[in-house]
């Protein structure tokens, strides 16, 4: 019998087990020294040794000035795995201080057989934590574009592993609604609209984003130009022409401050034309957000705007009680102060014209996080080129009190979960032929329409309506996971080839890989074969129904390491792996042909198993999954 785990210790990886027997052996064999030493539990690299090594002997018995092969006797001899693994002796110590461990195959099926009930060994926790997800943050008047599907899929993804490990997750879409480039498209629509040009009711985002462009270039002033003009004596015909379009741009850039000042005191008629705004591009974002099969809704909208009345009163709060100072007119927090988080540029709250930043929305996210929605850990899914604002925001908000639930005796954490760009084909960022960016919408359109084409090849008796139903899911499954399945900093390559392969670590392999798994039970069904393996003795005996197990066991700590190191690509690597074990398991063990009645019974309880575990893991992906493909 494997002895029960307490709650904080429900792991039935064995590398996470036998980390912990080795930990308590160290620390009887070098009390005050052993505690935290890393117990160095691998996969052992020649397997006729046994199956996992620990390599903690060499590093720890320099520290304490011992021989590696005799510090190594000592751990074995306190070495308490009799219920994991076959006897450990001297002879299991191999080269400088290896020590080999070979499990028990009857220890295996017992933790299989534990780790096989609904939870899949992720017990919902007894006091869940208030996780805070920060994601999508669209911006009013614009199409998302490819950046946005990161700060989507990345954010949400996250946020689905927090909920699978039974925390309480809150979205929020930081949507860029408020501040003057918003006045600019809202003065302009004004306009247009009241120059009959323009139906406010039928307007599209396509509309919305030409006129965004539009207001953004007329309110842009000739500053530059007209000093370059005058420095090299350009002439006056010019010089008086540029002087022209820079007033005029003036007084465009006059009349959103207005409007802004009139949006702020929700002044009806131009509080309806931004309501109109926010409908349309909010609308669209959803959709599209649906479209990708994440759980971000309405209910996760949480802008600018909704700060907007509560900016004053942090600006005020932090001058009155000393955090933030004067500077040239400005208003800043100082944080290079090593205690302040020791940044060099200050962090600026109110600019010199008495226009708020975006900081000062930040702060007063981070103080409505924590303090009223009580985040024990806020993560911001946004793009990496933000570092510096996250860093100073952060940093500022810890010297506020902002970060510090009421009662609570320190900070909460506050994360930014930084994402690489996405990069064309030429390792450029990715734009469209002429240089702008790509439309969300296209990008899922396109990878869906040649998801069809390839489901259509391989499938061509399917009716239309299911093939069209499998091409959204593979198509959205394989840009998700394109978008997932790499090191969350780094920059990737766009490729619709690549990401829509139904070989190698893609999102159509593990759809297809799922599907593969589930057909065992439709084989069973048709050759008339019980299907009677819920309870049923696990047998773990060929080497391929070992390594399988091995896999599904460590299927706990992959979740649990995407919310740690807030890496979905961990998840994505370890259900890639399930899957190739799967398969090499499926071709060396019979399963509905196997020996023995019980080994059929053991093998269709280790398919089930695997079919839950690789449907799970996908579902807290966020992928979406078929029936056949
Ligand atoms: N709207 C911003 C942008 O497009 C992203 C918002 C990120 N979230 C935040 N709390 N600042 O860059």
């Amino acid at each position: 019998m494997i002895r029960p785990m307490t709650e904080s210790t429900t792991t039935f990886d064995p590398v996470e087990l036998l980390g912990e027997r080795f930990l308590a052996a160290i620390a009887a064999v070098a009390p005050g020294v052993g505690e935290g030493a890393d117990p160095m539990i691998s996969g052992s690299k020649r397997a006729e040794l046994g199956d996992f090594q620990s390599n903690a002997a060499m590093p720890l018995a320099k520290r304490l000035g011992m021989k590696p092969r005799e510090l190594a006797g000592a751990i074995v001899e306190k070495l308490d795995v009799a219920d994991l693994c076959e006897p450990v002796t001297e002879a299991d110590i191999a080269g400088p201080g290896f020590i080999n461990l070979r499990l028990r195959a009857d220890a295996l099926a017992g933790l299989l057989a534990r780790m096989d009930a609904p939870e899949l060994g992720m017990p919902a926790p007894a006091e869940p934590r208030t996780i805070v997800v920060d994601l999508c943050g669209v911006n009013l008047a614009k199409q998302m574009h490819v950046g946005h599907l990161r700060a989507t899929v990345i954010g949400d993804t996250l946020a689905r592993v927090f909920e699978r490990l039974g925390e309480k997750v809150i979205r929020q879409n930081h949507v860029g609604d408020w501040g003057l480039p918003i006045a600019m498209v809202t003065r302009k629509l004004q306009a247009e609209a009241g120059a009959g040009r323009l139906d406010l009711e039928a307007l599209t985002l396509d509309e919305l984003d030409r006129l965004y462009k539009l207001a953004q270039f007329e309110c842009a002033g000739q500053g530059k130009g007209l000093a370059i003009v005058e420095k090299f004596g350009l002439g006056p015909k010019i010089e008086a022409e540029l002087s022209a379009k820079h007033a005029e741009a003036m007084e465009h850039l006059a009349g959103a401050k207005a409007t802004l000042v009139a949006l702020q005191a929700h002044e009806p008629g131009v509080y309806a034309v931004w309501k109109r705004i926010y409908e349309v591009t909010m609308g669209a974002c959803l959709e599209a957000c649906g479209r990708l099969h994440t759980r971000i809704t309405e209910a996760a909208n949480a802008g600018e705007s909704s700060y907007s009345e509560e900016l004053r009163g942090v600006v005020e709060d932090l001058v009155a009680r000393g955090v933030a100072e004067e500077s040239d007119g400005a208003l800043v927090v100082r944080l290079d102060a090593a205690g302040d988080g020791g940044i060099a540029e200050p962090c600026l709250i109110r600019k010199s014209d008495g226009g708020f930043l975006y900081a000062t929305t930040d702060m007063a996210a981070v103080r409505r996080r924590v303090r009223t929605l009580g985040a024990d850990r806020v993560i911001y899914t946004v793009d990496a080129r933000q570092g510096l604002h996250f860093r100073q925001v952060f940093a500022a908000a810890r010297k506020a009190g902002y970060a510090t639930k009421p009662g609570a005796s320190g900070p909460s954490v506050l994360e930014h979960a930084a994402f690489g760009m996405v990069l064309g084909e030429d390792g450029r960022p990715f734009k469209t032929r002429s240089g702008e960016n790509v439309k969300l919408g296209d990008l899922l359109d396109e990878a869906v329409e040649r998801a069809a084409r390839t489901v259509a090849e391989k499938n061509p008796e399917l009716g239309e309506g299911e093939r069209r139903e499998i091409a959204e899911a593979v198509g959205i499954a394989a840009l998700k996971y394109a978008d997932l399945s790499g090191e969350r900093i780094k920059d990737y390559v766009f490729s619709f080839d690549r990401m829509l392969a139904f070989e190698g670590n893609t999102g159509p392999y593990l759809l297809y890989a799922l599907v593969r798994t589930r057909s065992v039970f439709r084989k069973a069904l048709e050759a008339g074969v019980a299907l009677d393996y819920a309870d049923a003795p696990i047998v773990i005996g060929h080497p391929a129904e070992k390594a399988l197990a091995l896999e599904l066991l460590r299927y706990p700590s992959a979740v649990r390491g995407v919310a740690a190191a807030l890496e979905p690509m961990r998840l994505c690597g370890y259900l890639y792996g399930l899957a190739g074990a799967y398969s090499s398991f499926y071709d060396s063990c019979h399963v509905l042909k196997a020996e023995s009645e019980g080994l059929r019974r053991s093998r269709l309880r280790l398919c089930a198993l695997t079919a839950r575990v690789l449907a799970d893991g996908l579902e807290t992906l966020g992928l979406p999954t078929v029936e056949r493909m």
